[in-house]
């Protein structure tokens, strides 16, 4: 290796800290993930393009079952899914969250053993309740008082549902408030302050056909510190004594949801599971002790932080153009594939991928294609002042709620994914094509 390209090495290496851990700088500002350099990936797939790092989700799969080895660890699939992502997270030994029949469908029929996965919702369609039940899934979350009724109705003769209740912990924490879940005033769950709580939980227990194994919350998404799940594990042991108390059961079970947060930016906090863990255990310890309850199986529910860091977002520059202070630099994706920015302000850090610059960063908007102002893929990006047409970017931390909340808009199509292992890629999830879209529309 020559002295220029060590150079070019020490340099790119100091801002990759959001990236794969398989990311490597390669000659002429090239980067390897899992072994294969983006700008071949880009060639020989096309762009947008996203690039999902195989190792990199098994070991943040890993490093969840590490840090919680007594717990069970529910992979949110809402964040991203495809067959491969199910079997990735079957064999590394998590559990499955889903909240729809799609979603555990597709996990179900790609393999996924249905007694590890929990179904969620604020409004379970009879879809989704049919397919549950039909599939056999683990526990069904309740959420609302009519599902009571409604699940209990459905499940066969002589048979039992497990279910949970999601409670609202009456904590308010996430990175947004769109995401934030924990307090009353928002849609999901049952709150024990109105009492509406306990009157569910009570009739679920008069239910033969529902076992009550325990309580859920989620308090929010994009959470980067432990304290707001020390409080909320709390208020959930309060309950469970109480429910002790009224009607002399203990519950086996306690889900404290997910939510961890990621940094999308070098320098960002982020939550540590492993510090999480160790904190939520002593806690749960201490405060059981205190209740003179039984120790429950804890469960987690992280997505983001699974898959987020674990995806990139590749990108073609197909104009740049100067106006007045601004510059905008637009990409052939944009809000279809990531509506996070427009939705939630969300930043990311794109980096110019494929090409050495020398010239003075500056910060740029990189902007998407869509037709709306709004359409913002990275607001003050810093990137090299000579960025031009034909270049490719990179957008780290991609891997989450991108392309899971993709749409058609002006039928640009959604990007494909490709899997990068060990220095081969493939694809997982093919590019959505015109074809696609005329296929759906049958009208005249
Ligand atoms: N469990 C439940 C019940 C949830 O509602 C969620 C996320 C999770 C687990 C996983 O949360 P995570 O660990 O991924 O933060 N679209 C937003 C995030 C919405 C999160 C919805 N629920 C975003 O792009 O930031």
């Amino acid at each position: 290796m020559t002295a220029e390209i060590i150079t070019e090495v020490t340099a790119d290496a100091a801002d990759l800290s959001v990236w794969p851990a398989s990311t490597l700088p390669l000659p002429h500002g090239d980067l390897a993930v899992g072994g294969v350099s983006l700008a071949e990936a880009a060639a020989r797939f096309d762009t947008p393009l996203y690039v999902l790092d195989e190792g990199e989700v098994r070991g943040r799969c890993r490093m969840y079952r590490d840090a919680f080895p007594e717990a069970e660890v529910l992979y949110a699939a809402k964040a991203f899914l495809s067959r491969a992502m199910v079997r990735w997270v079957r064999e590394e030994g998590l559990g499955l969250d889903v909240c729809s029949a799609g979603e555990l469908e597709l996990a179900v029929t790609a393999g996924f053993p249905p007694e590890r996965i929990v179904l969620h919702g604020n409004a379970k369609s009879p879809r989704d309740l049919e397919t549950a039940l039909r599939l056999g899934v683990g526990r069904i979350v309740i959420d609302g008082p009519s599902e009571i009724a409604r699940i209990a109705a459905a499940v066969g003769p002589g048979e039992r549902q497990k279910v949970m209740v999601r409670v609202v912990p009456g904590v308010s924490a996430g990175g947004h408030d769109k995401i934030r879940t924990g307090t009353d005033g928002q849609k999901f769950g049952l709150s024990p302050t109105d009492g509406s709580a306990q009157h569910a939980l009570a009739r679920i227990l008069d239910q033969p056909s529902l076992e009550l194994t325990g309580l859920h919350c989620h308090t929010g998404s994009q959470i980067s510190e432990v304290k707001p799940y020390l409080v909320a594990l709390c208020r959930m042991i309060g309950l469970m004594a109480r429910l002790r108390d009224a009607h002399g059961i203990t519950l086996p079970e306690l889900d404290m949801g997910g939510g961890h947060g990621i940094a999308y930016r070098p320098g960002e906090p982020a939550l540590d599971p492993t510090a999480l863990a160790g904190r939520l255990r002593a806690e749960l310890v201490e405060g059981c002790a205190a209740a003179r309850l039984p120790l429950p199986r804890l469960f987690v529910e992280p997505g983001r932080a699974v898959v987020g860091p674990a995806g990139i977002a590749l990108y073609r520059v197909l104009a740049v153009k100067h106006t007045g202070e601004k510059v905008f630099v637009a990409v052939d994706g944009g809000m279809s594939d990531n509506p996070r920015p427009a939705l939630y302000g969300a930043r990311y850090a794109p980096r110019l991928v494929g090409r050495r610059s020398t010239a003075r960063v500056r910060a740029v908007t990189v902007v998407g294609r869509h037709c709306e102002a709004g359409d913002v893929l990275a607001a003050d990006a810093e990137l090299p002042g000579d960025v031009r047409p034909g270049d490719l970017l990179g957008v780290p931390v991609a891997g989450a709620y991108q392309l899971s909340m993709a749409s058609g808009y002006n039928l640009v199509g959604r990007p494909a994914v490709v899997a990068v292992h060990d220095g081969g890629a493939r694809v997982l999830v093919r590019r959505e094509t015109l074809e696609d879209f005329r296929v759906r529309d049958i009208g005249v």
